[in-house]
């Protein structure tokens, strides 16, 4: 059988978010071995004096303390355990008051005298070795903070110096706070399992293995969204944002902003970016004129676009640590108005901004191959097949294959886009199937393949990185358009909406083929891209505007 003193050190008592923790690992304790005995001590309930320091436990009354309190019993309990469990919020970095008056009044376990303990260190031997040191020692803590860090080294210390450095097992567990929050169950409870896992393993080996430390030293969510949500919850507005002394932290910040503006990202831009802090419920503006750039906290301009971002988020796409477009497709922040000054943003307006960051795609230089322009010309082969086919088998796949040839050796290198070589290919295979087996087909046959060839080819760019539409229509959105995911998105979509057209547009021709229109059925199915074409101008424009709107 083990004995455990549970020491509950909140002064929350059962309120305790430290002591959910606790149990948990006292549960995990008994688990393993259901004769375990814990008795739990709920010290802010007790009526324990604080130590005055009158030496008496190691002069006159030796072991005992003259105060006759609830601390008289708990010594005894305390010497008696196996182990005891110190469960304590961090407060102000170190344990709190209820448990250092506990263990204050532990005094009288130690003899009076200063040993030497080698290395320059000393301390006071205990009066029941035999007991004391057989003791063994669990610290569960719970805190506010996000980290350990410049938080708990204050407590650790205190243990090494109290029980022997690496000799007593800890539990800490930041952002706390979250344990009292039923909605985040969902995070929390894996925490719990582990810490049932810990009190298992520490019944079993009298310590935590590696992998369940690992576990448990993790936090309950990132630490912007922690700050985020805790900060948010007080209910109180920080008022150091709204001081006008110049000292504030969003103010401040802007200005860090405003210096990192590049006007040559945009050079001949004229425009209003308005920012509108979710969480601080402040409003800035930078006007962007004659390429300088003018902070604005009041007297405010008609904006161009405004961000609606809090002001974490916006540190961290600043500082490159979240990707910009994949934290707008989350909703960690909206874009109302015109996207072009978005996108300007995105490339670097006021500093280099980290877009998709693990998957590295090349900066396309902005030449006449790479505008959108290119892209009609790398549709003149396949018109011309649809036009000339039907009159001529053999011309209708070889001029377009050369058609395609010449463009392609325009291009060139890099610089060709997948279009453009599934294009050659496809007039290539076309050309050997003419070659190998001769041009007696009916005329439609090629156009109908040519058809299916197309949407095949364009279902098949839906799977790539950059979707086919993407590799022109960058040109219209900036530098770093390739890495945006937003706009990734927005062409892959627009490359389904081709794909399904192309395949209608195979199967009219079909359908015309068996009709007496049958000398229109390479031709007429072109006539449905002229919709499409004016969907795709629209839905480039409104899908990201939309995507990026608040919901
Ligand atoms: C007086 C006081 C001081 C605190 N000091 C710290 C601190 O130094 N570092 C920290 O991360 N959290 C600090 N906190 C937050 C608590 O450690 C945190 O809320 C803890 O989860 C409360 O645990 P409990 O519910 O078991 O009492 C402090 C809280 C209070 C009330």
């Amino acid at each position: 059988m083990s004995k455990v003193l549970l020491l509950n050190g909140s002064h929350k008592s059962g309120k305790s978010y430290t002591m959910i923790i606790a149990e948990q690992f006292a549960s995990g304790l008994i688990e393993y071995n259901p004769e375990t005995v814990i008795e739990t001590v709920d010290l802010i309930q007790q009526n324990i004096n604080a130590c005055t320091g009158c030496h008496a436990c190691w002069t006159t009354t030796p072991g005992e303390c003259i105060f006759q309190d609830d601390m008289t019993e708990l010594f005894h309990q305390y010497e008696d355990a196996d182990i005891v469990i110190w469960a304590t919020p961090l407060y102000h970095y170190g344990i709190s008051s209820a448990m250092k008056k506990f263990m204050e009044r532990t005094q009288p376990a130690l003899l009076p005298f200063i040993d030497n303990e080698g290395g320059g260190t000393y301390g006071h031997p205990f009066r029941n070795p035999e007991k004391m040191l057989t003791k063994k020692h669990v610290l569960i803590s719970t805190c506010g903070f996000p980290s350990t860090k410049n938080n708990y080294e204050g407590v650790e210390e205190q243990f090494n110096n109290l029980f022997g450095k690496d000799k007593w097992e800890k539990i800490i567990c930041v952002e706390g706070e979250l344990l009292g929050i039923h909605q985040l169950d969902n995070l929390t409870g894996p925490y719990l399992d582990l810490v049932k896992i810990a009190g298992q393993e520490y019944g079993e080996n009298l310590s935590i293995s590696p992998k369940i430390r690992e576990g448990l030293s993790k936090p309950f969510v990132e630490t912007p969204t922690y700050l985020q949500t805790t900060n948010l919850s007080w209910g109180v507005d920080d008022t150091r944002m709204k001081d006008s002394d110049g000292g504030l932290i969003a103010w401040n910040y802007m200005k860090e902003v405003q210096a990192a503006f590049n006007p040559k990202v945009r050079p001949k831009m004229n425009a209003v970016l308005q920012i509108d802090f979710t969480d601080i419920k402040e409003r800035y503006q930078f006007v962007i004129k004659d390429e300088t750039c003018t902070l604005l906290r009041n007297d405010f301009a008609r904006e161009t676009t405004t961000i609606n971002i809090n002001l974490t988020t916006l540190e961290r796409i600043l500082e490159g640590k979240i990707d910009a477009a994949q934290s707008l497709m989350e909703r960690k922040y909206s874009v109302v108005g015109d996207m072009r000054l978005f996108n300007a943003f995105l490339d670097g307006l006021f500093g280099p901004v980290n877009l998709n960051p693990d998957k590295k795609k090349r900066l396309v230089p902005i030449s006449f191959k790479n505008t959108p322009y290119w892209f009609f010309l790398a549709l003149c082969p396949w018109v011309f097949c649809f036009l000339f086919a039907d009159y001529n088998p053999l011309i209708g796949v070889v001029i377009p294959l050369m058609i395609s040839g010449i463009l392609c050796g325009i291009k060139r290198g890099t610089d060709l886009v997948y279009f453009e070589r599934a294009t050659l290919l496809t007039f290539s295979l076309l050309g050997l199937v003419v070659v190998t087996f001769g041009s007696e087909y009916q005329g439609n046959t090629f156009a109908i393949i040519g058809y299916f060839a197309l949407a095949l080819i364009w279902a098949i760019s839906t799977l790539k990185t950059v979707p086919l539409t993407a590799d022109y229509t960058h040109y219209f959105n900036g530098r770093n358009a390739l890495k945006n995911v937003l706009f990734l998105r927005t062409n892959r979509l627009l490359c389904y909406v081709w794909s399904l057209v192309f395949l209608a547009q195979a199967g009219l021709a079909l359908w015309l083929n068996t009709t007496v229109m049958i000398n229109f059925a390479a031709v007429l199915p072109i006539l449905l891209s002229i919709p499409t074409f004016v969907f795709s101008l629209w839905f480039l424009k409104w899908h990201p505007s939309d995507m990026a709107k608040p919901k």
